[in-house]
């Protein structure tokens, strides 16, 4: 379901002239539904590389990564590929990957918005319907440096 072959990536040199070596190479990667991958290497070996490269956060320099059949990332790639619903990157810090000006309800609506998970103008039941879940009445309006990081 998720796969990517040959996929390549090297960043720019910090100086002009200077050889950088490839910080990702000709990696390939078949998950099935349900499974579940662990990647495991040392500081530097290309794991944050190879993820941000399944994500689409990345073009590599070389191979392709799809999804559902559907090719999401490729080289060079000018146009700009679908929005996959089904991969999304966890942050190990929410405190510094979550913006703390934003509050928890725009935050949700965002991505409702952006995802197209409910016809527009029933965006915000479903916020407050996710946060009831969550019971955690009270916090559209908190900032996320007032939340608990859980
Ligand atoms: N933004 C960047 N610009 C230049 N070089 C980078 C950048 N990000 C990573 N690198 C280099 O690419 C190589 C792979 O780094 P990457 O962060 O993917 O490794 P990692 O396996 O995730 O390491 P760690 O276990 O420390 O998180 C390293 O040599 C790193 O210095
Ligand atoms: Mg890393």
């Amino acid at each position: 379901m998720l796969e990517c072959s040959g996929l390549s990536k090297t960043y720019p040199a910090a100086r002009r002239g200077e050889i950088q070596p490839p910080a990702l190479s000709d990696a390939t990667v078949y998950v099935r539904r349900g499974e579940c991958l662990g990647v495991v290497g040392e500081s530097g070996s290309g794991k944050t590389t190879l993820a941000n490269c399944l994500a689409g956060l990345f073009l590599p320099a070389a191979g392709t990564v799809s999804y559902d059949g559907q090719t999401i990332s490729a080289p060079g790639a000018r146009r700009r590929f679908p929005r996959v619903r089904g991969i999304q990157v966890v942050f190990q810090d929410p405190a510094s990957s979550l913006n703390p000006l934003r509050s928890v309800g725009s935050v949700l609506r965002e991505i409702i918005r952006v995802h197209d998970l409910r016809p527009k103008g029933s965006a915000q039941a479903r916020v407050d319907e996710l946060l009831a879940a969550a019971s955690s009445s009270g916090w559209p309006s908190r900032a996320r440096s007032r939340s608990s990081r859980g």
